[in-house]
């Protein structure tokens, strides 16, 4: 199951009426969730990155949740992007840990639409106030997602709202962000990438039982490899055993790019993997093969039904 990570981004979520609801929520509804209170967590402002940069490489789907504080995110919400979206993390030449992530904006404001207009007092739109976090995801090579917002969300008691008004948009919210991850969970693509992780980290150890292998192939698998062509199951075995008389267990596949494409029932996965490993005949391996998987869904369950590995020359 994907893993979720919620970032609370409010600086005070003890005087907070909206976000402590929708965060409540999320914590209860969403399976596989992980919330970090960055009020609790750093009151200093002093972000301890390396904990921030684990939370997010562990996560498939990362949302910020906070209350809209001057057309963007509160201060100790952008400090942690500051902090935590480093050089050769969030980006630079090896800054790819948040590629392929959803990212998911979900945010209380306190003024209604109609002034997020061309002609209201606010007069940009919440999406255009938003394109500099948008822009910051498709840096990291993130997969933006439409972002959740509710308008009216503020309570000054006496002036702007009730209690009660607030609360119950707050849990309108809530629902509506407990839907939109689920959604994100179970998207082809995060189901996808979820498969090639575990594919590649049950090959590193090149197991003597191949069951794992043999449960996510369909039982006409069309193999190609540059040990030959193979067929079915009992083609993936007489592979299998192929490479196991080859290479010694505990090698290493780095998963260095995983693109996936749909089309209508058509799934196909475009990965660069890189293997390193050493054969029993005592040579090292280091080798970049590019591999195009085809995947349908059968009885709801994902499966590879034709695997081509192409060694990269050089
Ligand atoms: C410092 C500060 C800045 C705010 N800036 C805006 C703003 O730019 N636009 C807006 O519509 N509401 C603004 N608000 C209202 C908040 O968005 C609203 O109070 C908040 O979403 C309510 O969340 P909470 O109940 O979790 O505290 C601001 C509130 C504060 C305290």
């Amino acid at each position: 199951m994907s893993k979720v990570l919620v970032i609370s981004g409010h600086p005070n979520l003890e005087a907070s009426y909206t976000n402590k609801v929708i965060l409540e929520q999320a914590e209860k509804n969403v399976h596989n969730v992980e919330v970090r209170r960055l009020d609790t967590l750093y009151p200093d402002y002093r972000i301890n990155i390396e904990a921030e940069q684990q939370a997010l490489l562990n996560a498939d789907v990362i949302v910020l949740q906070f209350p809209f504080y001057w057309y963007s995110v509160p201060a100790l919400l952008k400090k942690w992007i500051d902090d935590v979206f480093s050089y050769n993390f969030a980006y630079g030449s090896k800054g790819d840990k948040l590629k392929g992530k959803d990212f998911l904006l979900s945010f209380t404001i306190g003024g209604p639409s109609e002034s997020y207009e061309p002609l209201g007092y606010n007069h940009f739109s919440i999406e255009q106030l938003m394109m500099p976090l948008q822009q910051t995801a498709y840096l990291a090579g993130m997969n933006f997602q439409k972002p959740l917002y509710t308008h009216g969300m503020v309570f000054i008691p006496g002036v702007y709202n009730t209690q009660e008004d607030v609360e119950t948009k707050a849990m309108e919210h809530a629902n509506t962000l407990v839907s939109r991850i689920d959604a994100l969970v179970d998207s082809t693509e995060n189901r996808v990438r979820k498969l090639v992780k575990e594919w590649f980290a049950k090959l590193d150890v090149l197991p003597e039982n191949g069951d794992y292998f043999l449960e996510n192939l369909s039982a006409n698998i069309a193999w190609f490899a540059p040990e030959g062509e193979f067929n079915g199951h009992a083609g993936f075995n007489d592979w299998y055993q192929t490479v196991r008389s080859m290479f010694k267990p505990d090698c290493q596949h780095i998963v260095e790019d995983v693109k996936v494409f749909e089309n209508g029932s058509d799934i196909k996965a475009e990965l660069r993997i890189r293997l390193i490993a050493e054969t029993f005949d005592g040579e090292s391996i280091n080798l970049l093969v590019n591999e195009t998987w085809n995947l349908a869904v059968q009885d709801s369950k994902l499966v590879i039904t034709r695997y081509l590995v192409e060694p990269l020359q050089g």
